[in-house]
């Protein structure tokens, strides 16, 4: 439908909001962009700046994927176009609307939406994450690792979500490309 398109829209403007770029900016802290793994998210704003900016940013970055499936909460819109406005939002974060090539890999955005989507399956994936992070230290892996059983758990919890979950797992893998070949080499940084 047209609120639907709308709305996923809408997703992609609030995913593009470059959140670990203003963070930094308003906290004086160099762009994240430049340094460090070269990535605009909580991460690198953790290792680069402090662990407040960073909770800040990664607030900021749950937040826009929240609001992108709140809104389509609000609207009333089916559960399949509800996942549509989390992929928005996602892509938003992934290629910016304006700044295209400067988008960030997509974690926080993702586990923001999927929140709305499903607690469930958003408590899955905190698990997941925080149990190989905890005992690696190594945030990419713990991020890979999530979104590859981020579709095993929409299989078991909203299956009617499997297919753009499973996309968006997809993408966000393909973002970690320079961290799995660090990881496959041992050379990905701990933190
Ligand atoms: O959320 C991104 C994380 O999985 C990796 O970040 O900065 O270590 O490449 P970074």
């Amino acid at each position: 439908t047209s609120t639907a398109t709308l709305l996923v829209g809408l997703g992609y403007l609030l995913g593009s909001i470059p959140t670990a770029v203003l963070v930094c900016n308003s906290m004086g802290i160099a762009d994240p962009r430049q340094q460090g793994s070269r990535n605009p998210g909580a991460t690198n704003v953790l290792r680069i700046g402090s662990p407040f900016a960073a909770v800040l940013t990664l607030l900021g970055d749950i937040g826009k994927g929240a609001a992108a499936v709140g809104a389509g909460i609000l609207a009333e819109l089916e559960a399949t176009h509800l996942a549509l406005c989390a992929l928005a939002a996602v892509v938003g974060h992934l290629y910016p609307v304006f700044a295209i090539r400067e988008g960030g890999k997509g974690v926080a955005t993702t586990l923001g939406g999927c929140l709305v989507l499903s607690p469930a399956l958003a408590l899955g994936q905190v698990t997941s994450w925080l149990l190989i992070f905890l005992t690696t230290r190594i945030s990419s892996l713990a991020s890979v690792m999530t979104a590859i059983l981020t579709p095993l758990y929409a299989w078991f919890l909203r299956p009617e979500m499997l297919g753009t979950l499973t996309l968006i797992s997809l993408l966000l893998i393909g973002r970690h490309a320079r961290n799995i070949r660090n990881l496959i080499s041992h050379h990905e940084p701990k933190l």
